[in-house]
């Protein structure tokens, strides 16, 4: 037998419809915020994302699933959508022409992370970008999204965590004061972290290991050392949320894994999911659209795993519906006059399912049962000599005798459509 790869899942239909009550509240959130569908390549040039996530990122550094092609050219199966969103963004003309952009994605992500629960190496996210709108109404817009689509689906035991990490300018005082204080505990700092120090100090913010954490508590908080502009716009986006009622919190050492962010980071978490507690997170990345060559564009967005984001509903018991209508038949006439009257209720926009072999009406009405038919078609000899079919509703047991050129009809009624 040939197992499926580390980290990858097969998703069976009874997963389907907690996906679908899923990616169907996110499209209709996006739908009303004026947001558009963009599908971009699952794989890329390795440099979409050494550009865009930044070389020291974790992501860039060791996450990534990197080949050659045939031609020798590096490509990347995508670890994000952020990055090659911009790329396509920056590359297409006339949508980089418009004054607001407002995309939204939905697929399949691949990073090469060591798998548990919630953490896989295929995993699957929605995600929102919108170029073109640097007031903080729209870091306000993006989050309260997420959180609209978090209530739609009844995910309500989580926290917003909300921070500012400033420009590249205001940053620059704030990394001094950090190198400085880790510096000081060099000794104490976990292998990478030594290496973080050296490389990128803002990363040591972000470190999972258990060791690390408590020498947090006591560093510089970024907050601290925010210049006007960025200070004002982060007050804003508070208020914004206030009045709005997007409850948040306040998380001063909130940086985030990716090195694009500027100003507005925000984290979904939910304690349930243990240690890989976020499932939405985002933020703003206003130089990165020129960093690919566009012209200077302010940006924000945020991606949700749809995995993760299942795991917090799997409780709620969604479960997939069976087919409208099993057709139950007896005889060789009537098997006939069960192929047409199937065929009849398909064509109508109804799901009908049946045996193509003969079996006794007892195993037929036990598979109708188990596929969990909502009502069973009864074509026997009777039936056959009326023109009619008995329709068995399989929740109740009622049944009725109905006569063929009224059985559309008469599902009309009864499934409501
Ligand atoms: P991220 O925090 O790397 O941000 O990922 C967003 C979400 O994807 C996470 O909160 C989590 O729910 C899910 N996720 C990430 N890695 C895994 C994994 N290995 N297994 C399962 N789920 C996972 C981004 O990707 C940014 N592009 C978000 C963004 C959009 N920022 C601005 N625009």
């Amino acid at each position: 037998m040939i197992s499926k790869p580390p980290g990858t899942e097969d998703i069976f239909p009874d997963r389907i419809a907690a996906w679908d009550l899923i990616t169907g509240a996110a499209r209709e959130v996006f739908r009303i915020h004026n947001y558009r569908e963009i599908k971009i390549p699952v794989l890329e040039f390795t440099e979409v994302f050494v550009r865009g996530l930044g070389g020291e990122s974790d992501i860039v550094s060791k996450e990534m699933f990197t080949f050659e092609d045939r031609g020798g050219r590096r490509l990347t199966l995508r670890p994000e959508g952020t990055a090659g969103v911009v790329r396509a963004y920056v590359e297409n003309g006339e949508y980089n022409r418009l004054a607001a952009c407002k995309l939204f994605y939905v697929g399949p992500m691949f990073r090469a992370e060591r798998p548990q629960k919630g953490r896989l190496r295929q995993f699957n996210q929605f995600g929102a970008e919108m170029f073109g709108g640097g007031e903080p109404f729209y870091d306000y817009e993006v989050i309260s999204m997420m959180n609209m689509i978090a209530a739609r689906v009844g995910i309500d035991d989580y926290t917003l965590l909300v921070n500012s990490i400033g420009c590249p300018s205001c940053r620059k005082d704030f990394l001094n004061a950090l190198t400085g204080y880790y510096t000081g505990l060099k000794d104490l700092l976990c292998k990478d972290c030594v290496v973080r120090l050296e490389r990128n100090p803002l990363r040591l913010l972000d470190c999972k290991e258990a060791s690390c954490q408590p020498l947090k508590k006591d560093s510089p908080k970024i907050t601290e050392y925010l210049d006007e502009e960025c200070r004002s716009h982060y007050e804003a986006v508070k208020k914004y949320l206030s009045e709005g009622s997007v409850p948040f919190q306040e998380a001063p050492l909130l940086v985030r894994g990716l090195d694009y962010y500027t100003k507005t980071t925000f984290e979904f978490v939910a304690t349930r999911l243990g240690g890989q507690n976020a499932f939405a997170a985002g933020g703003r990345y206003d130089n990165l659209v020129g960093e690919f060559g566009g012209r200077p564009t302010p940006a924000i967005g945020f991606a949700a795993g749809i995995e993760r984001m299942e795991i917090l509903i799997t409780d709620k018991k969604i479960t997939a519906p069976g087919p409208d209508a099993f057709v139950i038949h007896a005889g060789e006439a009537a098997r006939n006059k069960a192929v047409s009257t199937c065929t009849l209720v398909r064509k109508n926009g109804f799901s009908a399912e049946m045996e193509p072999a003969p079996k006794g009406f007892k195993a037929q009405l036990k598979k109708a049962d188990r596929e969990k038919a909502s009502l069973a078609l009864i074509i026997g000899e009777d039936e056959l000599a009326q023109g009619s079919v008995t329709v068995k509703d399989l929740q109740t047991g009622v049944q009725e005798m109905i006569r063929e050129d009224s059985l559309i009809g008469y599902l009309k009624g009864k499934l409501r459509r």
